[in-house]
């Protein structure tokens, strides 16, 4: 089996279903389920054999110990993060907590009980760790994307605590050998993702009739991977992946905010018309993020060349997959938008007079 972590967020949760669509190899998915964790997203799995929840803390080593030695999974696949730049900025600690202890303990974890295996299963053992291009820090408008070989320069405490954990993981297969591996993914977009971050908070306040908030100028570029790619990718790093290296994960679609936001209330103003006007009516920019990122944009050569693997959707059909979700899925939205996440809204946007 495979030990999945923070399986119950929006990539995770996807590579759980993924996962289990392709293979019968059974899943502990271990999750603290924060409000971030949402076990709705896994339904589908209800009275699956295959899937098995339990509710911890990767910061609990003992706990993941204990469970690694009763159910001695071939392979971790660390998900569990704190992942909102904005919530980092605003509250730093948790970030600090999960992203940098909690690696820490998962790793040590994971070194007493793989240092318990037979030679033959210590060869077979795999950690990867799943990581972000954040780390990497910003591009201007005519530096080449991100390598595997681009320097370190985290620019928020979101990444700056990702760039550790990455070092961690690093220095765990340089130092005793362990087997691991990490990838650094672009912007993922797609079914159950949080409606915090940007394209879902922009479908749901459509819809809603709210306003849509632009960060500044709104011409920051992200590379968006459909989240379905990420997860394929990240199988075939699993199954195929050089010890101690990592692969950059894109899709070759860089897009300007603001043309995202464009985009979206195209299609919705195609498919879920509004009485009058469009959607695009509700575009309001907001008081920038502090230290805004202004481009990310991965070179993925290396994943394509060394394991074969290609993104199988072009930002047109994800993005018309993604919409096409959320109109089908608005009880989930509904859901997800808890007391709790009401609060986080007046935090963030309260905050950010219009520009
Ligand atoms: P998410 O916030 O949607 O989900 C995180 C999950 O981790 C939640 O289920 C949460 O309950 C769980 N979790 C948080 N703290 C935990 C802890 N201490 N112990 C156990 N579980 C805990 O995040 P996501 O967007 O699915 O991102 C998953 C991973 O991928 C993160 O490591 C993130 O840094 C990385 N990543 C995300 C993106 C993206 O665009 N979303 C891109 C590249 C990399
Ligand atoms: O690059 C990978 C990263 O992508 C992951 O590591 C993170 O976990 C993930 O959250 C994401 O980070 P971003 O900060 O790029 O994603 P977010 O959706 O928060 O913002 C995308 C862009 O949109 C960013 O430039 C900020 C802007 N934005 C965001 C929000 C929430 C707005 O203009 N308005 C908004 O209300």
């Amino acid at each position: 089996m495979i030990f999945v972590t923070g399986g119950a967020g929006f990539i995770g949760s996807n590579f759980v279903l993924d996962w289990l669509a392709q293979s019968d190899e059974p899943v502990l998915n271990f999750d603290k389920l924060t409000y971030a964790g949402n076990l709705k997203n896994l339904a589908s799995l209800q009275g699956d054999a295959r899937h098995i929840f339990v509710r911890g803390d990767i910061c609990d080593q003992e706990q993941v110990l204990a469970l690694f030695r009763e159910h001695k999974p071939r392979a971790v696949v660390n998900f569990a993060a704190e992942s909102h730049v904005d919530r980092s900025i605003l509250g730093p600690g948790e970030f600090i907590r999960t992203n940098i202890n909690g690696t820490f303990a998962l790793l040590e974890a994971a070194r007493a009980y793989w240092t318990e295996m037979t030679p033959e299963e210590q060869g077979a053992f795999r950690f990867l760790h799943v990581s972000t291009d954040e780390v990497y820090g910003t591009l201007g408008p005519a530096d080449p994307p991100f390598s595997e070989t681009t320097p370190f320069a985290p620019n928020s405490p979101y990444s700056a605590s990702k760039a550790a954990s990455d070092h961690l993981v690093r220095a765990y297969h340089h130092t005793y050998g362990m087997p691991v591996l990490t990838t650094n993914c672009s912007n993922n977009y797609g079914p159950y993702h949080f409606p915090e971050k940007l394209i879902p908070l922009v479908i749901s306040n459509a819809l809603a009739g709210k306003p849509l908030p632009i960060y500044g100028d709104g011409q920051q570029i992200r590379d968006w991977l459909f989240v379905s790619d990420h997860c394929a990718a990240i199988r075939r790093v699993l199954e195929g992946g050089k010890l101690g290296e990592t692969y950059n994960v894109g899709g070759w679609n860089e897009k300007a905010n603001l043309d995202v936001v464009h985009t979206l209330c195209d299609i919705l103003d195609r498919q879920a018309p509004k009485a009058t006007g469009s959607y695009r009516d509700q575009i309001t920019f907001v008081k920038d993020r502090p230290g805004h990122d202004r481009r990310y944009a991965i070179d993925a050569r290396k994943l394509e060349r060394e394991l074969g693997w290609k993104p199988a959707e072009t930002f047109e059909t994800g993005i018309a997959k993604t919409v096409a979700w959320y109109l089908a899925n608005q009880e989930w939205v509904r859901d997800v938008q808890s007391g709790a996440y009401k609060e986080w809204v007046d935090q963030n946007y309260g905050q950010r007079e219009n520009a």
